[in-house]
């Protein structure tokens, strides 16, 4: 079949591999994937997905082998995805059960990736040790001027190496540090540049580099027969536990059918939050420095502390909210858009959304080469929005778990402990719900509508 377009992604991630899966739907896209690293695969230990992703693997058939791999609860059938439990004092206490239609739905990183290779079509060409420096496309004027389609110059993208490839549509799936993002807005600050407008121009670059958010997660994968050994029965053998601390705060959950603990600790430093850290991001620390961190906790955090071997202490990092996804050809999607904090375990649900409403939309027999800025504009309309606002209730979330949230700070002696957990319990899982209680189906609705509105009108 004859291709009405080419498509490359870049960054073979959690985002970069759905949307190759997704575009490879549509038989007249081609598609191309380039990935820095020597071989597609997946660093960090578990991953939490909710409802509202399960349901976009459930679309694109992926659910039946990730239910080999996953522990998936039964689906809509209320269960408790996360005990509260306060852990940083001598005796710890349980003090929220957070219930939830279809529970957390967690997954080995690892698993997860080789389902989603598994399932790349063998249409689209996957390129290895690619790692792309810049692009250029095309002035955005000399669209209209065109006289036909196939007459398109091409996107140009330039790879360490020295090499080049050519494609109609760019999407940057290459991650926090992305380098798609950094070329994208210097674009868009030359053009405001050119219009004379100095500051928005500065806007944009100050958006380009990554910042660190002023919190360590240390992170590791415990064997639970290790834990089991320590602590016959330990609560996170079988359910997963968010304990919370002042500035502190762990997250952990049985992965790989119960024969794995994921384990995530985490320490804050809000007056660091949106900084520059020269330091590197991810580094193997030894366990010391996490019983340090640690010490005042209950017993049963000790335990888990006793069991992580070697954690490996990465400094966690977002992007700026962005003015835009997406300039011409050339698209944002997964944390090269919106790297957000880990406190709702939706960064990576938030790529797989990216990449099923933009494939969605480039798939439209109405899309052609001519019409892709709107179809990528559609996308930003739809996308941006939700994405951004649950990069901010993901913040908020630390915030509570850490005990920072303004008003709920558990800072003067002789306060309503118990009164105050509540009502960080409460706020925590309005502030979550969207994840279980909505669909993705709206979204894609409302896009596909807007397409064929903008089709209409042309
Ligand atoms: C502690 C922690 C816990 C988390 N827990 C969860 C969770 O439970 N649930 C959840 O949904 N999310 C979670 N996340 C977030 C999730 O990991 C990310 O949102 C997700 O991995 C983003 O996927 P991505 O494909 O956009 O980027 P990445 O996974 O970073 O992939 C980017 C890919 O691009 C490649 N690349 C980079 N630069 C280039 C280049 N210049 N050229 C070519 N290729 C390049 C990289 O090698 C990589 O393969 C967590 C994050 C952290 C830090
Ligand atoms: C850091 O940026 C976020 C937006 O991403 C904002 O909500 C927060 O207030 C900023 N923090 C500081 C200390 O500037």
């Amino acid at each position: 079949m004859s291709k009405k377009f080419t498509v490359a992604i870049c960054g073979g991630g959690v985002g970069g591999l759905v949307c190759a899966i997704v575009l490879s739907q549509y038989s007249d896209i081609q598609v191309d994937i380039y990935e820095a690293a020597n071989q597609f695969s997946e660093i960090g230990a578990g991953i939490g997905m909710w409802p509202r992703t399960w349901k976009i693997m459930q679309a694109l058939g992926l659910d039946h082998d990730l239910a080999e791999v996953a522990i998936v609860p039964p689906n809509g059938v209320p269960q408790v995805a996360f005990t509260f439990r306060k852990g940083d004092q001598a005796e710890g206490r349980n003090f929220y059960a957070l219930n939830t239609p279809g529970g957390l739905i967690s997954i080995h990183r690892a698993h997860f990736q080789s389902t989603l290779l598994r399932h790349l079509p063998s249409s689209c060409n996957a390129h290895t040790r690619k790692r792309l420096v810049s692009y250029t496309q095309p002035a955005r004027r000399t669209r209209r001027s065109m006289a036909g389609a196939a007459a398109l110059p091409k996107v140009t993208l330039y790879f360490q190496d020295g090499t080049t490839a050519f494609c109609d549509v760019l999407l940057g799936a290459d991650g926090v540090k992305s380098n798609v993002r950094t070329s994208m807005m210097k674009e868009m600050a030359s053009l405001a540049r050119a219009q004379g407008d100095a500051a928005q121009a500065e806007v944009f670059m100050r958006a380009a580099p990554a910042r660190w958010s002023g919190t360590s997660a240390y992170r590791a994968v415990i064997p639970a027969e290790k834990l089991r050994s320590l602590v016959p029965g330990h609560r996170v053998l079988t359910h997963p536990m968010i304990y919370f601390g002042k500035d502190t705060q762990i997250t952990v959950y049985p992965i790989a059918h119960g024969t794995l603990i994921n384990f995530a600790a985490f320490r804050a430093r809000y007056d660091l939050e949106n900084t520059t850290l020269d330091a590197p991001w991810v580094q193997d620390v030894p366990r010391d420095e996490l019983l340090r961190d640690f010490h005042e906790w209950e017993p049963e955090v000790q335990a888990l502390l006793q069991c992580v071997q070697t954690p490996s202490r990465w400094a966690v990092h977002t992007s700026a909210p962005l003015g835009a996804f997406t300039f011409g050809r050339v698209a944002l999607v997964g944390d090269a858009a919106h790297a957000m904090m880990p406190y709702q375990g939706s960064g990576a649900g938030q790529a797989v959304e990216d990449a099923y409403v933009l494939a969605t939309l480039l798939g439209h027999p109405s899309t052609s080469i001519a019409t892709l800025p709107r179809a990528l504009q559609i996308y930003d309309a739809v996308r941006r929005p939700f994405a951004q606002h649950v990069a901010k209730v993901s913040r908020d979330n630390g915030l509570l778990f850490t005990m920072n949230y303004p008003g709920l700070t558990l800072e003067s002696p002789g306060e309503d402990v118990p009164r105050k957990l509540a009502e960080l319990s409460s706020r925590i899982k309005k502030k979550w719900e969207w994840a279980w209680e909505s669909s993705v189906d709206d979204d894609v609705e409302r896009a596909v509508r807007m397409l064929e509105e903008a089709a209409s009108r042309s």
